[in-house]
């Protein structure tokens, strides 16, 4: 049987980060969910159509295949109809086409199986929004990860600078804002903690620091 631990919780809050160093520790495949949703929003914005069109997006969904896969040395490859797009993905535009079609329930129904088939075959630490309530209902493990908004808008910030783009940090403070709204705040499939999520608040914590508090969980549990 394969052990999963689901993460969730708001952009920006360390998930990934943290979850890939952890799940390099104990031996386990991150599996990051929310580059799923990146890969439909690039889909639909290559094709020049508004992610508030639904139904438009719901039309694309048949030409659409979306893959994981891992290179060696564990890091998640995310294939889109075949061409690698794990960089293109990661821009403040696609960010916000990826939480607007993430509101569409025939685009969660769509990625629902791949996620769900990852856990059923390979010992997991799976990140996302509804990993612990709605993907993985039965993880061995469910934490849910938060941290200030202003925290979390100065690391995603620093992010971005260090890769070299050129972003404000007002603006990236206000992405971070919106998303939250926009993820919590949808009918389906909202961004809240699992009933029996164990919390844990990153703010103010160096990466070490929050890595260790996580494994320590995590040990405790698998
Ligand atoms: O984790 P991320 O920032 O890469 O996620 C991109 C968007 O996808 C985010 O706005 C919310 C959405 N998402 C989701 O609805 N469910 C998931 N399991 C993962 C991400």
């Amino acid at each position: 049987m394969s052990i999963s631990i689901a993460i969730d919780g708001p952009a920006g809050a360390g998930k990934s980060t943290i979850a890939k160093l952890a799940a390099k520790e104990l031996g386990f495949i991150y599996v990051d969910t929310g580059a799923l949703y990146r890969a439909i929003g690039l889909y639909a914005h290559r094709k020049g159509v508004k992610a508030a069109d639904t139904q438009a997006v719901i039309a694309l969904l048949p030409e659409i295949r979306v893959e994981l896969s891992f290179n060696e040395s564990g890091a998640q490859i995310v294939l889109l109809n075949g061409e690698d797009v794990s960089g293109l993905i990661r821009t403040p535009e696609i960010s916000m086409m990826a939480s607007a079609v993430s509101a569409i329930p025939e685009v969660r129904a769509f990625l629902l199986d791949l996620q769900r088939d990852m856990a059923h075959t390979k010992n997991v630490i799976m990140d996302g929004r509804d990993i612990g309530t709605v993907v993985l209902p039965d993880a061995k493990l469910k934490i849910f990860l938060f941290a200030s908004p202003e925290c979390r808008a100065k690391r995603r910030y620093d992010e971005l600078v260090e890769k070299g783009m050129d972003v404000r940090y007002d603006d990236v403070l206000k992405d971070v804002i919106d998303r939250d709204y926009a993820d919590s705040h949808r009918a389906i499939a909202p961004l809240k903690p699992a009933d029996d999520a164990v919390m844990v608040d990153t703010s103010g914590e160096d990466l070490d620091t929050s890595v260790n508090r996580l494994l320590t969980i995590m040990r405790e549990h698998i």
